[in-house]
């Protein structure tokens, strides 16, 4: 059980160039990562995920800042002692980063070599890791006979060979199909609930997020812009830049194009209902709407899972005169946000 406590930790390179001013590409950023938790970070390209990633298991100097991976603090360990403790902090890649020359088997088992454990012992540990990702039959398979998920599951055998306690993941589900990326996810949840281990994955799939997230930092121009518990992010975002990712998402209202085609075949009143799991009560507003004699019919949206909360939001086009919706609308007002759509 591992906690990775990243402190006002910044990275700056230097400029192309004469007169190049620096790039800061990780800008005073902190992240407190519990142990056993599972932590996303989102951003758009160039944002600074990756540099983050690097500077935590010290394949980069922080300029400044402190990074306690456990009691290690990385930023300042000497480059001897940080090999033996990059043992306890694995990495897996988008494009997997595997040995093409070697053997399945001999893949997992190099970590094993660089820490001078013992032949005798790297067998039956490599047969262990193999069976936990379900290649057994594939140890002597050499990697480029692998399909994409076989590869990265490799890649995830090979990264808890030295039995980390963090695992890092940059983008390790983006160059997989849906179903294969599903398959990829559903191995880091057993990674992360059977051995503990702390995870923090760069993604850009939210879908990733909502599904095996438990708390979400979103980055933008080097900086954490936002952070928190993913029901919280993602249900009540605060910057235009973590909305527009989070609407990849989650149920949201009709885009402008699509409004028009709605307004075309409904001639109710058109709104939007967030529903927020706690907040609100599906079966009390629907209720709100039969007592004032409003129909209601569902136009657009939808409910769905986030962090393991509802989240929802329900286009609704309402049915009834005049009065009585504006009177439902005000009630429905009390209990959840509600948009009338214009
Ligand atoms: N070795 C380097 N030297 C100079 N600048 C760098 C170096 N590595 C990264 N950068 C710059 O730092 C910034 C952040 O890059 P980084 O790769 O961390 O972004 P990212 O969020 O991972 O992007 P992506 O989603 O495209 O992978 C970018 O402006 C990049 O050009
Ligand atoms: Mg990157």
């Amino acid at each position: 059980m591992t906690r990775v406590k990243i402190t006002d930790v910044s990275k700056r390179y230097p400029g192309r160039g004469r007169d190049a001013a620096p790039v800061v590409a990780v800008d005073d950023v902190s992240i407190d990562v519990a142990s056993g938790e599972i932590h996303a970070i989102i951003g758009y390209s160039g944002a600074g995920k990756s540099t983050l990633l690097r500077l935590v298991n010290g394949l980069e100097r922080a300029t400044s800042g402190s990074i306690l991976v456990g009691d290690d603090e990385i930023t300042t360990m000497p480059e001897a002692k940080l090999r033996v403790a990059r043992g306890g902090i694995g990495m897996i890649f988008q494009q997997f980063n595997l040995f093409h020359s070697k053997k399945v088997a001999k893949n997992v088992e190099y970590p094993l070599v660089v820490a001078g454990v013992p032949a005798a012992e790297r067998a039956g540990r490599v047969a262990e890791l193999l069976d936990f990702v379900g290649l057994s039959d594939k140890a002597g398979a050499y990697t480029d006979q692998l399909s994409g998920g076989q590869k990265q599951r490799v890649g995830i055998a090979r990264a808890l060979a030295t039995n980390p306690g963090v695992l890092l993941a940059d983008e390790a589900t983006s160059a997989l199909d849906p179903q294969t990326s599903q398959e990829v996810l559903a191995l880091l949840q057993r990674v992360n609930a059977e051995f503990g281990i702390t995870i923090i994955l760069i993604t850009h799939e939210m879908e990733v997020v909502r599904e095996i997230a438990h708390r979400v930092t979103v980055m933008e121009g080097g900086r954490a812009v936002e952070q928190g518990n993913v029901f919280e992010v993602f249900s009540s975002p605060k910057t235009e830049t973590t909305r527009r990712f989070v609407a990849t998402a989650l149920p949201t209202e009709p885009e402008a194009a699509h409004l028009e085609e709605l307004r075309r075949r409904h001639l109710g009143k058109l709104v939007t209902l967030t529903f927020r799991d706690g907040d609100v009560d599906q079966p009390v507003v629907f209720q709100t709407l039969a007592e004032r004699g409003v129909g209601v019919s569902i136009v657009h949206g939808g409910v769905t899972d986030v962090g393991g909360r509802s989240f929802g939001k329900l286009t609704l086009e309402l049915i009834g005169d005049d009065l009585r919706v504006e009177h439902a609308i005000a009630a429905l007002a009390q209990q959840t946000d509600l948009e009338v759509l214009a």
